[in-house]
């Protein structure tokens, strides 16, 4: 699959995005451990888990930022693999990160309004 390949150009009885057996480690450490999941068209997936679960690395992985030490990502039935977050995106891949963006918006907004 190349990066002028989009998720619009996907059947929608298809799975969009699998992952299969991703494993990320840190040196000694085995932040995400064969973590297999399937998203459909129309669907909503939480990933909950403590802190230092391996959520955030999940994504990263997903998103591109880091490759995967073992396992498998899927688009539309095709095996990919990311270059780069940009690489991820062209392919349909969106990451919003957890952030205080939208407080910073409303300060931002406060200061030029000023009664706010
Ligand atoms: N860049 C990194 N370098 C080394 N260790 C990391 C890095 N990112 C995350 N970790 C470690 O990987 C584990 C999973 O972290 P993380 O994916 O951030 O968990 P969560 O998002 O579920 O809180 C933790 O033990 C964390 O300290
Ligand atoms: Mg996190």
């Amino acid at each position: 699959m190349t990066g002028s390949e989009s998720l619009s150009a996907i059947s929608h009885t298809e799975t969009i995005l699998r992952c299969e057996e991703i494993t990320k480690r840190f040196g000694g450490l085995v932040a995400v451990n064969r973590v297999s999941l399937e998203v459909r068209p129309g669907e909503v997936i939480g990933l909950i888990g403590d802190n230092g679960a391996g959520k955030s690395t999940l994504i990263h992985v997903i998103s591109g930022l880091y490759p995967p030490d073992k396992g498998l990502l899927y688009l539309g039935g095709k095996e990919v693999t990311f270059s780069s977050p940009m690489d991820a995106r062209q392919m349909g891949i969106e990451t919003i990160y957890q952030d205080l963006a939208l407080a910073e918006a409303y300060l931002a907004l406060s200061k030029r309004g000023g009664s706010a």
